[in-house]
């Protein structure tokens, strides 16, 4: 039995990552996040560009270094083709092909939204990979999907959202409530000081299991402005109540679709993943829904929720020992389905 090396590259977004995997174990798994987007109060596409750029060499050499191997015992490189801001996609691309053609090793593409879900496969003492088939519920500042999966690669969207992100539902109200970015973490500590019941925001009526967070962003703007009209003082006044009250209209949002897609379907192994997993709210009413509805729940380690170069090693795994090759003339995608 083989065993298997894969260096792995993501570089979709604002943060620049490679990991080391041997097999289904990580040996490391390097993130570099880019600080610049905090003053600008998100990711700005031509800077993230520009800071992948600069990290991607010394990221794989951390990675490298902490994982203990040299280059020359890799097995193939994989690399995040989509999808995600096209100049970041293209650095990840760019370098993975060099890496492949330097190293006469194969290239293996990989789909982000697949790696967030493959995620839970990694093999850690603190997490129990899900059974198929079960449901996935992605929630990041870039995604938020509801994905029947079958089998490691036969996935089905079942929902997905028409507008913003559920992450940028967090960002936007935070900003709102003058918060700096990301506001989704700071959301989280005052809502745990807060009132969940004390002010009311609309639940958006959507259609099926997708899902909309533009019109809770604009009514949260609306109610905002009226009540600062009245008390300058509002917000500080009651900022654990506003944020304890805005997490449990998400939560409420994303509960009620999964409820949805439970009974649709009659699968009740559900798996989140996605920088938003890390709420304490949604992880409380996950753990509510086992006892309550008999789910099984899995979250991942937080360090594989968020975007990390592991999750796109795993998918590399899987796909190496499938024979799944890409080709040296292979190109990101900004748009990339599941
Ligand atoms: O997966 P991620 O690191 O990056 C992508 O967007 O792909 O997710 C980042 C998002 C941000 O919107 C951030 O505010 C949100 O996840 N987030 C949270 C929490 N931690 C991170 N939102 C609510 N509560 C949290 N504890
Ligand atoms: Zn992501």
């Amino acid at each position: 039995n083989e065993t298997i090396y894969i260096l792995a590259i993501e570089s979709s977004c604002d943060d620049t990552s490679v990991a080391v995997l041997k097999n289904d174990i990580m040996l490391s798994n390097v993130v570099a996040s880019q600080k610049i987007h905090e003053e600008y109060g998100g990711v700005v596409p031509e800077l993230a560009s520009r800071a992948h750029q600069q990290n991607i060499v010394p990221v794989t050499y951390q990675a490298l270094a902490k994982a203990n191997i040299d280059k020359k015992q890799l097995s193939a490189i994989a690399f995040t083709r989509g999808p995600g801001l096209l100049g970041s996609l293209l650095v990840g691309t760019s370098f993975a092909k060099s890496l492949s053609l330097a190293l006469e090793i194969p290239l293996i593409e990989v789909n982000h939204m697949q790696a967030h879900i493959l995620a839970h496969f990694i093999k850690d003492e603190n997490m129990n990979a899900p059974e198929f088939p079960f449901l996935a519920l992605t929630i990041s500042g870039g995604h938020t999907q509801i994905v029947k999966v079958k089998d490691y690669f036969d996935m089905e969207i079942l929902g997905q959202t028409l507008d913003d992100a559920v992450g940028e539902a967090f960002d936007k109200s935070a900003k709102i409530l003058g918060l700096p970015y990301p506001g989704g973490p700071l959301i989280d500590q005052y809502a745990a000081m807060g009132n969940p019941h004390a002010f009311e925001f609309p639940k958006p009526n959507v259609k099926d299991l997708n899902f909309s967070f533009s019109g809770l962003k604009t009514s949260i703007l609306y109610f905002i402005q009226k009540e600062t009209s009245q008390n300058p003082d509002f917000i500080t006044e009651n900022l654990a109540d506003i944020c304890a009250s805005i997490q449990f209209t998400i939560v409420h949002i994303l509960m009620g679709k999964l409820k949805k897609v439970v009974k649709k379907t009659g699968i009740k192994n559900i798996a989140i993943g996605g920088g938003v997993s890390a709420n304490s709210g949604i992880r409380k009413a996950l753990k509510d829904a086992e006892k309550e509805m008999g789910w099984n729940t899995y979250v991942p380690n937080f360090e594989f929720c968020t975007d990390n170069a592991g999750m796109i090693g795993i998918v590399g795994y899987f796909k190496y020992k499938s024979g799944q090759f890409a080709k040296q003339d292979t190109s990101a995608k900004a748009r990339y389905n599941l």
